[in-house]
């Protein structure tokens, strides 16, 4: 009998978990679906992440939201960025005093003060969610107190994002470089003018991102060409400006434990969203490998990822395993589809569900997080 169950719940496990849904069914559709094509349900009545993402799919020309949502090649690394959340159950502690949990969201980035452990990843094109491009995010990471990352393929220019930039606000700069040293130079010289504190190097890209549902469209990569990364290269135009260099795009224990070898100030783990190469393991999947095998990094180095987060639990999950701080990208650039009132909205949603996951989970305070939060098991629901 007891085979028989295990089997019966192994089937429905298989088949719980297809297909695969893009959006979970919360009732959006049943609640917006009888607007009229194109309209924004009010912001207000938005509830969580994956509805700013349903938002922009019904808004957007199918191009625009297209070059958003995209992934490599067949998206499996996409999917997996979602689900690999639930492969991995929290195990709440009870009988804990949780009450000031809020008071414990604010940390600091490489020795900036922010209110809360995640930020705005970079991510291009700002301009095919809102006419006004990244005013929204760098506005809306203003209001909300938490760091935004410019992509150098924004839709505005460097300088021109830093004109709604607040006088106090901290934001690090996000390139691709190549081994062309005079233009890397004018780049860091542009990002230190307008007042970046800190450059994030992506390194995930050295080739072009195999990006079928983006070519359907005409909106494939950004980043089109072979680019030597290799870790001298890295040595060397750290001699070429005096701002932090973060590595972005480190997707093993080996190359986390290089990094701190080299003094790399901090890594990010990212596999690009799924975007670059269709099978790259979620960076939840690569700071457990960390966690396993060198929890140590954790401790010498700090350590950000982003990748598929969409919930208060998930960016529980990422930190428990050591990770200081959780970026975003999909859910802000769908948020900005509302512009700076869409991006704040994000933000205070996301605040508050990291606070209430928390303290549902047991969690006293957030700087105090371990692994023991989560069983690290992996469970069968999306196998
Ligand atoms: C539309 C879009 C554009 C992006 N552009 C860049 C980019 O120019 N540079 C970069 O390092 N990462 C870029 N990324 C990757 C993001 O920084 C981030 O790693 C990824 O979006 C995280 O996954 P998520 O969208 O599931 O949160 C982009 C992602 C998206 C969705």
């Amino acid at each position: 009998m007891r085979h028989v169950l295990t089997s019966l719940c192994a089937v429905g496990g298989a088949l719980a978990a297809r297909p695969f849904l893009n959006e979970p069914d919360t009732g959006f559709d049943d609640v917006f679906g009888s607007l009229p094509a194109g309209e924004l349900p009010p912001l207000d009545q938005l509830v969580g992440l994956p509805d700013f993402d349903a938002a922009a799919r019904r808004h957007l020309p199918i191009q625009n939201y297209t070059y958003y949502r995209n992934g490599a090649a067949a998206e499996w690394s996409y999917r997996n960025n979602l689900e690999v959340f639930n492969r991995y159950s929290l195990r709440p502690r009870t009988m804990v005093d949780i009450v000031d949990i809020e008071s414990s969201l604010p940390t600091t980035i490489l020795g900036h003060n922010f209110s809360a452990p995640f930020f705005i990843s970079p991510c291009a094109r700002g301009g095919y969610g809102n006419n006004d491009a990244e005013k929204g995010l760098i506005e809306g990471a203003a209001n909300g107190n938490i760091l935004y990352i410019p992509a150098i393929y924004a839709s505005l220019t460097i300088e021109e994002i830093s004109t709604f930039k607040k006088e106090e606000q901290v934001v690090f700069q996000q390139l691709y470089l190549d081994s062309n040293d005079t233009a890397s130079e004018a780049l860091f010289a542009r990002a230190e003018a307008s007042g970046a504190k800190a450059l994030v190097f992506t390194i995930d890209s050295a080739a072009n991102g195999n990006r079928h549902r983006a070519a359907r469209y005409g909106v494939g990569s950004a980043d089109a060409s072979y680019t030597k990364i290799t870790w001298d290269f890295y040595d060397h135009i750290r001699t070429l400006t005096s701002l932090p260099i973060i590595l972005k795009g480190i997707q093993t224990v080996e190359d986390a434990k290089i990094a701190v070898e080299r003094q790399v100030p901090a890594i990010y783990l990212s596999n690009h969203g799924g975007r670059q190469i269709d099978g790259a393991r979620s960076p939840l999947d690569v700071a457990i490998e960390i966690q396993r095998e060198a929890p140590e990094v954790f401790s010498q180095i700090e350590v950000y990822a982003d990748g598929g987060v969409r919930y208060g639990a998930d960016v529980v999950k990422l930190l428990a395993t050591g990770v200081r701080a959780v970026g975003l990208g999909r859910p802000f650039m769908y948020a900005n589809v509302y512009g700076t009132a869409g991006v704040e909205r994000a933000i205070e949603l996301l605040k508050n569900e990291i606070a209430i996951d928390a303290a549902n989970a047991g969690i006293a305070d957030l700087k105090k997080i371990d692994p023991s939060v989560v069983d690290w098991t992996p469970n069968w629901a999306s196998s």
